[in-house]
């Protein structure tokens, strides 16, 4: 299995997972800083401020902010030939609506690209990862137009301070999540909506329906303004990649897992074409609802399509369309356990041969190169005495999902860019807010509390892939 030259081997991380130092050098709070801890079946609370007593994870992150140099000599030992971070909107713009960006934030990413570079990683950057500044949530987030101007604000700030350093850029991070519109942490996260226990079912959609609106012009703007600061940029949208299985042949599953993946592949379709396609305009007008746009909204959409695709993948899903009816709002309708597969301690269930197939579906409707930035798996760990984890259970995970992103290449055809593990050092869950959730090749010692050395050790994965990049790809 080959792997081709200058494949982006790398790992990936967001800025409010491990950064902390959340209120230093003029930051000021983002959407995640009130976020609480959660636990697999506990959700998140999301705190009208900060509240004290709660614990709030994201703040402390894993202290990267100030432990960056030396992390990032773990990751040149592993041999990463590039980094994704992304930026914390409110270290630049503390309000959002600021007119004037914060320099030292400025300085900061800046110190952090070039050791990135130095040290031999391509930075790839991502936009907004689940954050936004508070204050502009508390206007409303994505659901008022002036998100827009702020965001293209940020955006060709930094496009312009990091012109020299940066060329793969991310807009909006798993953009889809938000199609889950009942679970209070998607819309949050995405769009910066703060629930308001008034609303109704059909008010939520409405706003998170909008706020999807206001990010595709959002994006384009970003992507046409981009390539005008660096012809050389390369800009892509996120996505989240569960494929949807139908639980049976039967033809009433099949249609319905048809549909479901309509709420992922809508997303590639407007970033990809350019157009609103033509089950979500039916869509809109079947459920009543209604969305402002400006004039000049669908030319913007249509001139800003991006230039790759970048995808999470870490599970598959199986539905069944008799048991919609017994839906209690969570996951998907008619969501079922696929008995062929095995699930982690989380639920998520583990299925190498989806990733090769959703590349397959990716590039044969969208024939645009493909980043697969995420792919990982979350696991309960003790380190021995020395902080060495024997993470065999990981190294096959990642082993077998990346003989099937060389098949994809090998047998499928299919352009793919790189493959960035996910959390490749410890930081906090997002969906969890859990240390304990790991994810990492280095390990952190931290808890969920955030006691502990913080102290950064080797696991046995760090030297499997070592060794896999150095071979690109040859050596599972
Ligand atoms: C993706 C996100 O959803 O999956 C990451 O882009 C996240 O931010 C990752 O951490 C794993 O999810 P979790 O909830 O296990 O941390």
């Amino acid at each position: 299995m080959k792997f081709p030259d200058g494949f982006l081997w790398g790992g990936a991380v967001a800025a409010h997972q491990l950064e902390g130092a959340w209120n230093v050098d003029g930051r000021g709070p983002s959407i995640c800083d009130v976020l609480t801890g959660g636990a697999h079946g506990v959700a998140r609370e999301i705190t009208d401020g900060v509240v004290p007593g709660k614990n709030y994870p994201n703040q402390r992150g894993i202290d990267y902010y100030h432990t960056f140099r030396e992390d990032d000599a773990l990751f040149q030992e592993m041999g990463f030939k590039c980094f994704r971070t992304s930026i914390s909107w409110s270290r630049i713009f503390p309000n959002g609506d600021d007119t004037k960006p914060n320099e030292a934030g400025l300085k900061f990413y800046e110190e952090l690209f070039k050791d990135y570079r130095a040290k031999g990683m391509e930075p790839v950057v991502t936009l907004s990862h689940f954050e936004m500044p508070l204050h502009l949530a508390k206007m409303g987030g994505f659901t008022n137009r002036k998100a827009i101007d702020c965001f293209v604000r940020f955006a060709t700030t930094v496009m312009e301070r990091y012109k020299d350093l940066v060329k793969y850029w991310l807009t909006f991070n798993e953009v889809n999540n938000q199609m889950e519109m009942h679970t209070a942490i998607f819309p949050y996260t995405n769009s910066g909506i703060i629930p308001n226990p008034n609303d109704t079912k059909h008010d939520v959609e409405q706003k998170v329906w909008q706020s999807i609106h206001n990010e595709f012009v959002a994006s384009a703007l970003v992507v046409r303004k981009g390539h005008a600061i660096n012809p050389n940029f390369q800009i892509g949208c996120m996505l989240a990649m569960v494929p949807i299985y139908p639980a049976t042949c039967n033809p009433n599953d099949v249609m319905h897992a048809e549909i479901l993946m309509r709420d992922r592949l809508l997303f590639g379709d407007v970033y990809v074409y350019g157009e609103y396609p033509h089950y979500l305009l039916n869509r809109w007008q079947r459920e009543g609802f209604h969305i402002a746009m400006n004039p000049g909204d669908l030319e913007i959409i249509k001139e800003g399509t991006v230039d790759f695709i970048s995808i999470s993948y870490y599970m598959s899903a199986a539905v069944q369309a008799n048991k919609v009816d017994e839906w209690d709002g969570h996951g998907l309708p008619g969501q079922v356990r696929n008995p062929y597969i095995e699930a982690t301690d989380w639920g998520w269930q583990i299925d190498p041969v989806g990733l090769r197939y959703v590349l397959c579906t990716l590039y044969e409707r969208y024939r645009k190169p493909i980043f697969i930035v995420e792919n990982g798996i979350g696991m309960y760990e003790s380190p021995d005495a020395n902080g060495y984890v024997e993470d065999n259970a990981r190294i096959s995970y990642l082993r077998e999902h990346i003989a099937q992103v060389g098949r994809a290449i090998a047998l499928d055809g299919v352009e793919v860019m790189g493959y960035t593990v996910w959390g490749c050092i410890d930081v906090i869950s997002f969906g969890t807010g859990e240390m304990k959730k790991r994810y990492g090749m280095i390990y952190v010692d931290a808890d969920d509390y955030g006691k502990g050395t913080y102290r950064r050790t080797r696991k046995k994965s760090f030297y499997w892939y070592r060794n896999v990049i150095a071979s690109n790809g040859e050596d599972l």
